[in-house]
């Protein structure tokens, strides 16, 4: 039947979820599937079902997409969609909640603070320490996010947090290795794929280092240790199944340079699929074509 690519969406993310969608779309094509692009910030839900869709893969980062209402009207509509349900997605998109059950779970995070204004957010440099992390809750792609040295630095980090989610958090930074590490499959069948380590320039994987330059090294194999690997690979399953998670995810973690514990940070349950994206990077280590990736997915639908 044919399949809807949902694509574009209303959040911050929109520009990022067009290059992933267009990626998908052509991949699905490619492999004779009858792949139609769907933007649900233009068009109404219920399309969906009137135009005969038969079911959906969605590429939506953030929120409207990637948060669980997306989600919650296909189990309306009873079309079947990629990745995690309603309560997954809806809890990875909140990274408070999300560390609230990791930590339920004995799973390591980073020490963290709900900030409600620029003076808590000082509060929290003085607690937390240097470089302390200032970031929305509930965003991606590393938008409104301030690494801070200095407590003068909080104000206008917080102010920038606060512009895109009134909720903003702050979070002790782990100097280290930047890692990240997908899943595919859902449940017993679950399986993490190979960790990448991200050496961005200066250290600094923002926006701009994530879709935009060349200058962001990715290394697959990553060159870790394999005990440390198999670790954070055994990790991020479990920070999989703790939220409930199905189809795929990629949960994003740092290695604290001198003691090599590493800390989950978030996990995204519709990981970029754009062509700098980390996702197919890991599959391709793995013997999986982007192309076969989104059949892959694509075949992992459910409602
Ligand atoms: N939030 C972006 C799309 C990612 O995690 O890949
Ligand atoms: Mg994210």
């Amino acid at each position: 039947g044919k399949v809807a690519v949902l694509m574009g969406g209303r959040s911050a993310e929109r520009e990022v979820s067009i290059m992933s969608g267009t990626g998908v779309l052509k991949a699905l094509r490619s492999k004779g599937v009858d792949a139609h692009a769907f933007d649900p910030a233009e068009r109404d839900m219920s399309e969906l079902k009137r135009d005969g869709f038969a079911r959906c893969f969605i590429a939506l980062h953030g929120r409207f997409g990637e948060d669980g209402t997306v989600q919650g009207a296909l189990e309306l509509l009873g079309i079947p969609y990629t990745g995690p349900g309603v309560m997954a997605s809806a809890v990875a998109m909140d990274k408070l909640m999300t560390k609230r059950i990791w930590v339920a779970e004995g799973l390591s995070t980073p020490a963290w603070r709900q900030v409600r204004s620029a003076a808590e957010t000082r509060a929290a440099f003085e607690a937390l320490g240097s470089p302390m992390i200032v970031k929305p809750v509930r965003e991606g792609s590393t938008i409104g996010l301030t690494k801070v040295v200095s407590a003068e630095q909080c104000e206008a980090a917080y102010a920038l947090a606060a512009q895109q989610d009134p909720m903003v958090m702050c979070e002790q930074f782990i100097a280290g290795d930047e890692v990240t590490c997908p899943v595919l499959g859902t449940g017993g069948s679950a399986r993490a794929l190979p960790v990448i380590r991200i050496v961005a320039p200066d250290g600094n994987y923002d926006y701009q280092n994530k879709y935009f330059t060349d200058d962001t090294q990715y290394l697959v194999p990553c060159g870790l240790p394999e005990g440390e690997e198999a670790a954070i690979q055994a990790l991020v399953l479990k920070a999989f199944l703790a939220l409930d998670c199905r189809g795929w995810a990629r949960a994003d973690v740092m290695i604290d340079a001198v003691t090599r514990k590493p800390y989950l940070l978030e996990i995204n349950t519709s990981p970029g699929m754009t062509g700098h994206s980390l996702v197919p990077m890991s599959a391709r280590a793995a013997g999986i074509s982007y192309e076969d990736l989104c059949v892959r997915l694509l075949a992992t639908a459910a409602l």
